[in-house]
C-alpha cells in the first residue's frame, strides 16, 4: 500500500457556534481531520469538546483570523459566521461588516497561503435564497423555481451582503490578478452553495426570516402557543440540517466542481403546510398567524422554489425527503428525542 501524500485535513470553521457549525462538525469528526472552531460567542461545550481547538474572536479582526490560519497550517475553510436576514436589518452596517469585510479578510488570507504553500486552500461558503428579491408576491408565484442567475436584485443587505461574496470567492478562487504579471500558480478554491431555510431538530435559528417554521415547530413540540410572523401562504424552499450538511461535506469533497455557486434544496412548502402537519404531530400546540409587515415582504421577495438541476447534474446532488418525510422520518423522532425528558 503506498502512503497518502496528501497533506492532512486541517479545517476552520467558523461561526462555529451557530446550527450549521453544530451539525457540521458532529458530522466531520469522523473523519480523520483537525478542527478548529472559532465564533465571537462561546462555543458549546458538546460541539467544543469534538474539536481539536477553539478560538473567540471577531471575523472582522484581521490579525487574530492571520494568527489562527497560520497557526493551524489550515487547508479548508468552512465560513459559517454571518448575521442573518432579519438581525441584518436592525444593524445594516454591522451585517456589512461581518458578512462582506470578515468574508474578504478570510479570502484574502486564504488566497496568499495558497500561494505560499503551493496548494489550494478550500473555501466552502454558504450563501441563500435571499440573493433573489422578486418584485411581487404574482411574480414570485410565476416565476416558480428560479435558476442561479434569475432575480439576482436582493432587498436585503444579507442577500446583498452574499451576493456579493459569491462575486468575491468566484474572482480570488478563478480571476484573481488576471491580467498581471507573475500570477499566482495556486489560487484559492471556493465553493458556494445556496441554502434555502433549514430545520434542524436539536438547535434553533436566530436572526434568520426563515426561523418561523422552526420556530413553530420548537414551540410545538414544547406545548407552547405560537404566533407565526407570515402569511399562511406564505412558500419558500426548505431542507433539513442533515441533508443541509452532508450537501456541505459533499461540494467540499468533490472533484474541481465547473461552477462555484449551486442552488440546493429539498422541497417547498407554506408556512400553512408546515402548520397542518406541526398540528398533526404535536396537537398540544397551539399556532397563529401574525404577519410582521416588514419580515413578511423579506420572505415574498424570495423564491418559492430554487432549481438544482446545475447542481444534480454537476455533482450528484439529491434531496432526501419531501416535506412529509422530513416531518415523518427526521424532523418529528429527533425533536421529540431532543425534548424528551431525561431520566
Ligand atoms: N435562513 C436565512 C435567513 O432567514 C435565509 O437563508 O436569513
Amino acid at each position: 500500500m503506498t502512503p497518502s501524500t496528501a497533506p492532512r485535513r486541517s479545517v476552520l470553521v467558523t461561526g462555529a457556534a451557530g446550527e450549521i457549525g453544530h451539525g457540521l462538525i458532529s458530522s466531520m469528526r469522523a473523519d480523520d481531520v483537525s478542527i478548529v472552531a472559532m465564533d465571537l460567542r462561546e462555543v458549546p461545550d458538546e460541539t467544543r469538546k469534538l474539536c481539536d481547538a477553539v478560538h473567540l474572536g471577531d471575523v472582522c479582526d484581521k490579525n487574530f483570523l492571520e494568527h489562527v490560519l497560520t497557526m493551524h497550517e489550515t487547508n479548508e475553510i468552512y465560513h459559517l459566521a454571518a448575521l442573518l436576514s432579519s438581525r441584518a436589518e436592525h444593524v445594516p452596517e454591522t451585517a456589512h461588516d461581518v458578512n462582506v469585510q470578515g468574508t474578504y479578510h478570510l479570502l484574502r488570507l486564504a488566497a496568499r497561503l495558497s500561494e505560499s504553500w503551493g496548494s489550494r486552500v478550500k473555501f466552502i461558503f454558504p450563501s441563500t435564497i435571499a440573493v433573489y428579491g422578486i418584485r411581487t408576491v404574482e411574480d414570485k408565484m410565476q416565476a416558480g423555481a428560479l435558476r442561479e442567475n434569475e432575480h439576482l436584485s436582493p432587498i436585503t443587505m444579507y442577500g446583498a451582503n452574499k451576493l456579493y461574496c459569491e462575486s468575491l470567492g468566484r474572482y480570488y478562487s478563478r480571476h484573481y490578478r488576471q491580467v498581471a504579471k507573475g500570477r499566482p500558480e495556486h489560487l484559492l478554491d471556493f465553493r458556494c452553495l445556496r441554502l434555502p431555510g433549514v430545520i434542524a431538530a436539536e438547535t434553533r435559528p436566530s436572526g434568520g426570516t426563515s426561523d418561523y417554521v422552526p420556530e413553530m415547530l420548537h414551540a410545538a413540540a414544547k406545548g407552547e402557543d405560537y404566533a407565526c410572523f407570515v402569511r399562511e401562504d406564505t412558500t419558500i424552499p426548505w431542507m433539513t440540517m442533515p441533508e443541509c450538511v452532508e450537501a456541505v461535506l459533499r461540494i467540499a469533497q468533490i472533484d474541481t466542481p465547473p461552477h462555484a455557486v449551486y442552488n440546493i434544496g429539498s422541497f417547498s412548502a407554506s408556512a400553512g403546510d408546515f402548520a397542518a402537519l406541526i398540528r398533526k404531530y404535536f396537537p398540544e400546540g397551539n399556532i397563529t398567524f401574525e404577519p410582521d409587515e416588514g419580515r413578511q415582504a423579506l420572505v415574498d421577495s424570495w423564491p418559492r422554489d430554487v432549481d438544482c438541476s446545475s447542481a444534480r447534474n454537476d455533482w450528484g446532488f439529491q434531496q432526501k425527503w419531501g416535506l412529509e418525510a422530513a416531518m415523518e422520518e427526521y424532523i418529528v423522532p429527533a425533536i421529540r428525542k431532543h425534548y424528551a425528558p431525561t431520566t
